[in-house]
């Protein structure tokens, strides 16, 4: 019997057991392992969360970098009870409604530049894979029919539908579909720490993001449509390009009419103490991908922003039937443009961006005090978008062999004994706790993290 059956049986929620549990398939997970001790939580308040047996654990992750403004926010929740006591669904087909409207509004205000033709989706991938679609729509309808293919780079993550994880860059979370879709091509990343080119910055003169302009001359710029990016490597461990890193790749794109997706879906919204990753690293894209924090995780909720000129190629009469061929049921849904509307209204008036810059700062320093264990190689972060990464030797930033598992166990220790929520790999941790975390909460977060690597240092040693 797991650990949910023992408290479960009976009560009326039997559906908690671990029979219905092993029915499930959650994301990315063996489930085997899952359901031997599952965490179902149900209750959610500022950083905290509880689950089903009462055990509260604090979100260091945001859920997964998504809950920027903290869980229990009683005016989004009042928003969008408020609207779906109104209407709770319109079809994007063939319409929309005054919610869906305002967000619009609100999001055009915000974009930088000219970014302000707005397509609401409602999650990540369709964020992506709408966002590429529509960079090559809009060659076609520029009478450029042969830009279609697309550059992205090893180690970034994209999504899973199948355009958003041909441009992703991680074998590991594509081998088992391929082939996949055609068109798709990628370059290495800026990584400095472990330079894929083996060299190190300035002196490289940043090889890294130069390098696209020979791979779009070999491919043929007729050929390129779009380079989509994470302004911040996220998934491969919070990697932070140099600061002129963008504008090259900005410059490149101008220079062979490639348009430049930034994939925020989690750079997005403040997570990284501005507004966008745009702001951050000083390079405005062509269409810009939103998620997660949009709605703070209260409804899914995504958009593509993008440049007037896209928008003016699919503004022709309608005699010419010109149309972005391209939508989703739930794309604008009255309830989740409702929370959106609310969690950035939450996220602007009380000025939580200049918060998450804030907090992030004090939290990089309580975390750099953890190098005093010998094993955090480097603690990377921009506002509260944190990655540290554990190496065997300090001095010479040699990595543990993968099969050592550190990171993971540190994680894993962290997740189950201390009841802390982070992300992991065998390499690294993140974390990215809610905007409004306090310093008081970063101080036990960070307790908690210290007492997860000494035990794991003592299992491993
Ligand atoms: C950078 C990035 N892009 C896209 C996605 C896909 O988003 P979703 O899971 O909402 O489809 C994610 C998800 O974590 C992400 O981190």
């Amino acid at each position: 019997m797991g650990v949910v059956d023992k408290t479960f049986s009976g009560g009326g929620r039997e559906y908690l057991s671990e029979k219905h549990i092993k029915k499930m398939f959650l994301d990315f997970l063996q489930m085997k392992e899952f359901a031997k001790n599952p965490l179902v939580f149900e209750k959610g308040e500022g950083v905290w969360i509880w689950d089903v047996m009462g055990e509260k654990y604090l979100d260091g992750i945001s859920g997964v970098w998504v809950v920027n403004v903290g869980h229990g926010n009683k005016r989004i929740i009042g928003a969008m009870k408020e609207q779906m006591d109104k209407l709770c669904f319109c079809s994007p087909i063939y319409s929309t409604n005054p919610k869906a409207i305002e967000l619009v509004k609100m999001l055009t205000d915000l974009t930088p530049e000219d970014l302000n033709s707005v397509k609401l989706l409602s999650g990540g991938s369709e964020a992506t894979e709408t966002a590429m679609k529509l960079a090559r729509q809009y060659h076609q309808q520029c009478g450029h029919p042969n830009k279609q293919k697309i550059i992205s780079r090893y180690l970034n993550f994209h999504g899973v539908t199948l355009g958003a994880l041909s441009a992703t860059g991680m074998a590991d979370r594509k081998w088992m579909f391929e082939p996949l879709c055609g068109g798709f091509r990628h370059i290495l990343p800026p990584y400095c720490l472990r330079c894929p080119y083996k060299m190190a910055y300035p002196e490289c003169d940043i090889v890294c993001a130069r390098v696209l302009e020979d791979v779009i001359k070999y491919e043929g710029a007729d050929t390129v449509a779009a380079f989509i990016a994470e302004p911040i490597q996220l998934s491969t461990g919070n990697i932070i390009p140099p600061p002129e890193y963008f504008p090259i790749i900005r410059e490149i794109c101008d220079r062979n009419e490639v348009l430049l997706i930034y994939d925020e879906i989690i750079t997005g919204f403040g997570r990284t103490g501005e507004l966008w990753g745009a702001q951050t690293f000083n390079a405005v894209p062509d269409i810009l991908c939103v998620g997660k924090g949009m709605s703070s995780g209260y409804a899914p909720l995504s958009a593509v922003a993008f440049r007037e000129k896209i928008g003016q190629a699919f503004w022709g009469d309608a005699k010419e039937g010109v149309h972005f061929a391209h939508g989703h049921t739930y794309a604008g849904n009255p309830v989740a443009s409702a929370a959106g509307v609310a969690a950035i209204s939450e996220l602007l008036e009380n000025n939580l961006i200049q918060r998450s810059k804030e907090m992030g700062s004090y939290l990089v320093g309580r975390l750099e005090e953890l190098k005093r264990f010998g094993i955090v190689g480097e603690v990377r972060g921009k506002g509260l978008m944190i990655g540290v990464e554990f190496v065997k030797d300090e001095k010479t930033m040699e990595s543990f062999p993968r099969e050592k598992n550190v990171g993971v166990k540190i994680g894993e220790n962290c997740m189950f004994k201390q009841k802390l929520l982070v992300r992991y790999n065998p390499n690294w941790i993140a974390l990215a706790p809610p905007f409004i975390i306090t310093k008081e909460e970063i101080d036990i977060l960070v307790e908690k993290l210290a007492t997860a690597i000494k035990e794991t240092l003592e299992e491993i040693n």
